[in-house]
């Protein structure tokens, strides 16, 4: 029917969505990478105002947020330069430090977020320098910010975002890089190969799509679920976030994300017998902590899954559930690990008879304050 033409033959947008990613960090990345360098090409940021860049401060609402903290794990790892991340509607009312050499990146799909575009008049009444990522062409972020860099993965019409953030993630990777490089803290060599491996993301994003059936598997485990808890440390607790908004969002489970270490002054107190908890374990530095933390949860009864990648040894009684990504370079990996924990939320709201689309109350985005 039309519906399904629309929609690419998919049952949902959000799975088509799902499935446009490889394409979409394609077509974000790869104009911008030539000859083992990126060319960001912001007429308003120079290489050398990049490189005198003292702070940066990234605004958002939502997954766009989730990206952000996301882009500070990269930007910190990579250029050494400090990184606030703020909720928009948060960032105002605390009266935000910003000196003249930082800079202000808005982060938003639809670029027309109201409480991110009053951010974004906030640091430009400042005189703050304004970057904005936005995916809308011409949207009204896009206009008012200095600079813009476009995401360019074209219309998202369900509700809950997949592949946009995929994208914003891109464009953050590429700034992580660039900014290091101008920071003196990249080597030619090293930005060399971060530029290899972004260029190969594509094809380690729709590995990590090709292995829905093990993800569909999870799903029928986990549907019927009242709660579900996601743990991890660092950049896994940032897509811990993200993967407990997705899930919320679609299939109205109540969902919490907790850093792992965070655990015993709360969360654990929640845990019961048959609780679902969910461990994000990508970084090897960390994933000895992460599996004692699920360890503590099993020991009070929960049922516990774990999300790792290929290389990573897993005791064999550990988890009921495993959900394998692909390898990539450590600071990449949350560019394949959030997809099984998108086409979980998905499948889990399908199996409950969700409006997976349109979930309700939520809106595409939201032009009040
Ligand atoms: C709404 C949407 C979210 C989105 C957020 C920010 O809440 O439901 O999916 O992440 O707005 O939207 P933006 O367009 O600024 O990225």
């Amino acid at each position: 029917d039309a519906g399904t033409a629309e929609k690419g033959g998919y049952p949902h947008f959000m799975l088509k969505e799902i499935h446009e990613e490889p394409d979409a960090v394609r077509r974000c990345i790869s104009p911008r990478i030539r000859d083992g360098k990126i060319e960001l090409n912001i007429p308003g940021l120079p290489n050398e105002t990049l490189a005198k860049t003292e702070r940066i401060h990234i605004v958002a609402c939502g997954t766009a947020m989730h990206a952000g903290l996301v882009g500070r794990y990269a930007i910190e790892a990579l250029a050494r330069v400090p990184v606030e991340v703020d909720i928009a509607s948060e960032f105002r009312y605390r009266n935000p430090v910003l000196g003249k050499n930082d800079l202000v990146v808005l982060i938003s799909q639809s670029g027309e977020t109201a409480d991110t575009l009053a951010a974004l008049r906030l640091a430009k009444g400042r005189g703050i320098r304004t970057l904005a990522i936005v995916n809308v062409p011409g949207s009204s972020i896009a206009r008012e910010a200095d600079d813009v860099l476009y995401t360019w993965a074209g219309p998202e019409i369900a509700v809950a975002s997949t592949k946009a953030y995929l994208v914003q993630l891109s464009v953050l990777y590429l700034l992580a890089v660039k900014l290091g490089s101008l920071h003196g803290e990249l080597s030619t060599e090293k930005e060399q190969q971060l530029c290899s491996d972004l260029l190969e993301m594509p094809a380690k994003i729709q590995e990590a799509i090709d292995g829905e059936p093990d993800v569909l598997a999870c799903a029928e485990e986990l549907k019927n679920a009242q709660h579900v808890f996601f743990i991890g440390r660092g950049v896994d607790y940032t897509l811990c976030m993200e993967s407990s908004l997705k899930l919320k969002e679609v299939s109205y489970i109540h969902c919490e994300a907790y850093a792992a270490g965070e655990l015993k002054h709360g969360t654990i107190s929640l845990i019961e017998n048959g609780t679902p908890v969910i461990a994000v374990a990508t970084q090897p530095s960390l994933y000895p902590k992460t599996v004692s933390n699920l360890e503590e949860v099993k020991a009070r009864g929960a049922d516990v899954m774990l999300v790792c990648d290929k290389d990573a040894k897993v005791e064999p009684d550990l988890t009921k559930n495993l959900l394998r990504v692909p390898n990539v370079d450590n600071i990449l990996a949350p560019m394949v690990t959030i997809v099984p924990l998108q086409l979980l939320a998905y499948h889990i709201a399908v199996l409950r008879g969700c409006d997976v689309d349109k979930p309700r109350n939520l809106a595409k985005s939201v032009t009040v304050e």
